[in-house]
């Protein structure tokens, strides 16, 4: 396929496009000229651009598909940005200094994160590529990860660690299926973020991954080891490395991290 893929003028899907990172891809996208529509289980009413759609439902996922569809035309631009945290869920005492009985991770919680952060992304590019691929169009997969899919093994977040693992996974094979019907997919990876994860009931919720697990100065303390500039991610940040990695010719199942240089190095000296 010779048909280059560009931002300008393309409908670009952003999944948890009503969240902190996902407001920052959609400003960035649009900045660059694109058409981009939100899918969010999170919609405040009567918001132009954005459907309801719960990725995690392969159904949802086909409404919000033709909806798009029918009002902007076939998307050439996916960034999967919607993902639960799942909470503080520990697997051992150690995490927490807590009573053993008092540590689970819920099967409703694996469920729930794994169902969203990887099925999920599954059904949104299933159904991209399946709709690109009727056109005969050459399109961009941008897939949110983070530095806890490898790099980074946090205690207390095992089934998000997981899921993103996964998705890093899935990016690379999605990237080779996907290659020959002009298609690349790349994953974006996140560090210590300004913006905590906030899930999709709020404005009332109080679970995030950071506030109930953490003390308050453990960022501060971490973000000392930050390279560049010693400061936590800003949405623009991780858009800015979304963009870059949509505009790539040759560039596929690559999974880069944004994250200022946190990963490059351990605290830990010898
Ligand atoms: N904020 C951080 O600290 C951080 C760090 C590393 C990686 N990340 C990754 O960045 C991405 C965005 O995080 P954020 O900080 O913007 O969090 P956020 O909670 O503000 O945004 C996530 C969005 O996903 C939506 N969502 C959740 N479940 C959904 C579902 N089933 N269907 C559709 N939408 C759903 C939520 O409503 C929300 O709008 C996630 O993939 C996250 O894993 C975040």
């Amino acid at each position: 396929m010779e048909e280059r893929m560009e931002i300008d003028g393309a409908v670009a899907v952003v999944t948890g496009g009503t969240g902190a990172i996902g407001q920052s891809v959609i400003a960035l996208l649009a900045k660059h000229g694109a058409r981009p529509v939100a899918w969010d289980l999170y919609v405040e009413g009567g918001q132009d651009g954005v459907i309801s759609c719960d990725v995690g439902s392969a159904e949802s996922v086909e409404a919000a598909m033709e909806q798009t569809v029918a009002r902007w035309g076939v998307p050439a631009i996916l960034v999967t940005v919607a993902a639960v945290s799942g909470g503080f869920s520990p697997l051992a005492t150690s995490a927490t200094g807590t009573e053993w009985d008092e540590v689970f991770t819920a099967p409703e919680t694996w469920e729930r994160v794994l169902r969203t952060n990887v099925v999920g992304v599954a059904n949104c590019m299933r159904s991209f590529a399946r709709r690109l691929s009727d056109a005969r169009r050459p399109g961009s997969v941008v897939n949110v990860s983070s530095i806890s899919s490898g790099p980074v093994a946090e205690p207390g977040l095992a089934a998000y660690s997981a899921s993103k693992a996964a998705l890093n996974q899935l990016t690379r094979v999605a990237a080779a299926e996907l290659g020959p019907l002009g298609i690349r997919v790349n994953a974006v990876g996140p560090g210590l973020m300004e913006t905590p994860m906030r899930g999709p009931s709020r404005p009332n919720a109080g679970v995030t991954k950071k506030s109930d697990a953490r003390p308050a100065e453990f960022a501060s303390e971490i973000v000392k080891h930050v390279p560049i500039e010693q400061r936590h991610g800003r949405g623009e940040d991780i858009a800015q490395a979304v963009a870059a990695m949509l505009q790539t010719d040759w560039v596929t199942g690559q999974i880069v991290y944004a994250d200022g240089g946190l990963t490059l190095r351990s605290p830990v000296t010898t």
